[in-house]
């Protein structure tokens, strides 16, 4: 729903006023938009851009290098972050995210409802309106197939989060300190929160729960499969890349390949140099046959039962929460029956 917006008069803020300086009206009033009617770029530039924008990005005067005076230089406008205007697609359109991040107009930030004609616009395909309306037809997102496709953070990023989320959460502007441009930032631990507390736990991740409740993407949601698609990638361990591979049971039984294909996804996160829990470092292969009071790790090669690398696995104890699928503990077994070699 649109509601009436009112914008104050600035004749109260000192003698930096930019809407004195550059002799915009005072007291506009945006009129409400029925939400059944199609904003247009002529209903978007009489109600915002021409009080809020055109001073600063009109042909003559175009800050940042960015026209909006008219249709057709909004839309092939380039700004330093990315497209102006990609029509279908607020969140990669730069014109939305700097008046939703409240970078412009500089200092005098729109109205809530404000902000969603300019998103409304853009989502509904960027119509120009009036008449010869040549409006380009919108970005076609030809659509992946969630229920197939591997379930990593490359395919996350590049089906879901590049278009929906990366636009306000990344090095830049890391919105609620959440920065989901790469693999290792979405990792990240912000005093209040984590974006995912623990692979294998997605009811527990913000990254899951926000989606889920629909308050991220901010007043959009995304699809049920989008949706189940981030539960998915967190529950099945929230892995960078899958990769095409034999399967274990066809693998040598070697350190490197347990290494690749089980420790290095499943345990290094809490066993590694700087954080060894139990004192259990399982980053490297010498390691795994240090030493410790109470336990070996690999009392033997040859002796999966004595050794608790294997026992730890095999009783679902290791990882926490998170057991090892038959498969890979097997492989656990067969490494150190054949010797745990290198
Ligand atoms: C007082 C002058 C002023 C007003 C008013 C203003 N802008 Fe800007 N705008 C600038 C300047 C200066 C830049 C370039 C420097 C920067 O990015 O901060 C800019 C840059 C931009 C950019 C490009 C940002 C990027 O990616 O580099 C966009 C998009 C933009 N403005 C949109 C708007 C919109 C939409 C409005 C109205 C709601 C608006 N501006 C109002 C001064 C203004
Ligand atoms: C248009 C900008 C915008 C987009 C697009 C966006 N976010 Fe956000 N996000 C924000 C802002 C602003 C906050 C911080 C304020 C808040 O919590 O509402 C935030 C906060 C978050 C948080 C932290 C919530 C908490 O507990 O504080 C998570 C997680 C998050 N976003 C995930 C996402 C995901 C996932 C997507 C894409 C599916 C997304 N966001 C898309 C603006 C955005
Ligand atoms: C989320 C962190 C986490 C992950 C992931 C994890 N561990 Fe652990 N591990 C711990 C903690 C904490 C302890 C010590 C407390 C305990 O024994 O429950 C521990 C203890 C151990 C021990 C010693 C148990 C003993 O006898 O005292 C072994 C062996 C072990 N882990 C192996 C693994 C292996 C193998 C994996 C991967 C398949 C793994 N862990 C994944 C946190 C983790």
């Amino acid at each position: 729903m649109l509601f009436l917006t009112t914008v104050l008069s600035c004749s109260d803020k000192g003698p930096f006023n930019f809407s004195d300086n550059l002799g915009f009206a005072e007291d506009v009033v945006v009129e409400p938009i029925p939400m059944d009617e199609e904003v247009t770029y002529e209903i978007l530039k009489n109600s915002i851009l021409e009080n809020k924008c055109l001073g600063c990005h009109n042909a003559n005067r175009a800050r940042g290098g960015i026209n909006l005076s008219t249709y057709e230089a909004t839309l092939e406008g380039e700004s330093e972050q990315g497209k102006v205007v990609v029509s279908g697609r607020s969140s990669e359109s730069t014109l939305f995210l700097e008046v939703f991040n409240g970078t412009m107009p500089p200092r005098t930030p729109l109205s809530e409802s404000e902000i969603d004609l300019i998103k409304r616009w853009i989502d509904t395909g960027a119509k120009k309106g009036g008449d010869g309306d040549s409006s380009p037809p919108p970005v076609d997102s030809s659509k992946p197939d969630f229920k197939t496709m591997a379930v990593d953070y490359e395919n996350l990023k590049k089906f879901i989060l590049k278009d929906k989320c990366i636009g306000c959460h990344n090095p830049e502007r890391a919105k609620g300190e959440v920065d989901l441009s790469s693999y290792s930032s979405i990792f990240g631990f912000s005093v209040y929160f984590s974006t995912i507390t623990e692979p294998g736990m997605p009811e527990q991740s913000a990254l899951y729960t926000e989606v889920f409740k629909g308050s991220m993407p901010p007043r959009t949601k995304l699809s049920h499969d989008e949706i189940d698609y981030i539960r998915r990638w967190i529950l099945e361990g929230a892995i960078e890349k899958k990769v095409e591979v034999l399967p274990l049971s066809k693998l040598p039984a070697t350190y490197t390949n347990l290494k690749e294909r089980i420790l290095q996804d499943k345990c290094i996160r809490c066993h590694n140099p700087d954080k060894a829990r139990a004192d259990v470092d399982l980053s490297e292969y010498s390691k795994l046959f240090d030493y410790s009071e109470y336990f070996s790790l690999i009392t033997e090669a040859g002796n999966p039962e004595g050794s608790s690398l294997y026992t730890e696995v095999n009783s679902g104890n290791m990882p926490p929460r998170n057991p090892l699928s038959k498969e890979e503990v097997e492989f656990v077994k067969r490494w150190i029956q054949e010797g745990a070699k290198e």
